[in-house]
């Protein structure tokens, strides 16, 4: 399996994986936007709903849905949910393939929710690449959908357009393409996702259902790759450590200070002398 998403990865610049998030984590997901919601909606003194779909929309009415995909996202963040489904054995095995076991995420980040009532272009996004909005090249992005149905569509990708740089672009769309280029719409389902490079060029697909699609573009990368892109304004969560990292955990300092940690028996009189001195 990791020797096809490399393999779909480098010849195109985007790869799938089928089936690696359990269904107690998506339902878990759900829930906990769904609270999320119904708390936001109670602070306001509105009725809130049973269904994630019209809490919404009740939510809506009140803030901004760019402010919805914010508080929603962090959330699921504060709850530990992003770092689970990036430990789901699968996923782990393959960004330590690809990246290295030294990994962190984005957490100042927002969901990606469509649906049909909603075409402004900021959430029904043109073909764009990560890079534009500070991806640096060593990040990985990935699009996990948590709430799709039959019919609701997904994002389209452009095959090879990571090997094509960096596109000239002008309001949030390239202002050039090459004649010919195929794309594909990821056909995926909930419990997959897509991934693809900072240059892969991808766009969403209109969410032709009234009920919304919920999905969480994530970015993974190395911590010890250099920061190339706009990292440095960015809040990052520690995902996996290499040995190489435990062990400089355990020194503590990068100058290596000898006997740095006090042991027990030193501990306690150490101890004792301070309660001495309080006397
Ligand atoms: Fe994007």
């Amino acid at each position: 399996m990791i020797e096809k998403i490399q393999n779909d990865l480098m010849e195109n610049g985007y790869a799938k994986v089928n089936n690696v998030i359990s269904p107690v984590i998506l339902s878990k997901v759900k829930k906990l936007m769904n609270e999320n919601l119904i708390s936001f909606l109670k602070k306001k003194n509105k009725k809130p709903k049973s269904k994630l779909n019209d809490n919404f929309y009740e939510c809506k009415k009140i803030v901004s849905q760019h402010e919805i995909q914010v508080f929603l996202a962090k959330h699921l963040i504060e709850k530990g949910v992003y770092t689970e489904i990036l430990n789901q054995k699968k996923i782990k095995e393959i960004l330590i393939n690809l990246l290295g076991p030294d990994l962190e995420y984005v957490t100042n980040s927002e969901l990606a929710i469509n649906s049909k009532s909603e075409t402004d272009e900021y959430y029904v996004k043109k073909y764009h690449q990560e890079f534009w909005s500070g991806a640096g090249i060593a990040s990985l992005l990935f699009w996990i959908p948590f709430y799709l149905k039959p019919g609701m569509g997904t994002v389209e990708v452009i095959k090879k357009s990571h090997t094509w740089g960096h596109i000239p672009h002008s309001n949030r769309e390239p202002i050039e393409l090459p004649d010919n280029y195929v794309s594909e719409k990821i056909n995926v389902k909930e419990g997959s996702l897509v991934f693809f490079t900072p240059f892969t060029l991808h766009r969403t697909i209109p969410n032709k259902l009234k009920e919304i699609r919920v999905a969480a573009p994530i970015t993974v990368r190395n911590f010890y790759y250099p920061k190339i892109g706009n990292e440095d304004l960015w809040e990052f969560k520690k995902l996996n450590f290499s040995f190489f990292s435990h062990l400089r955990k355990i020194l503590g300092n990068p100058q290596f200070s000898p006997f740095r940690t006090l042991n027990q028996k030193r501990k306690s009189i150490f101890l004792k002398e301070k309660i001495k001195k309080k006397h």
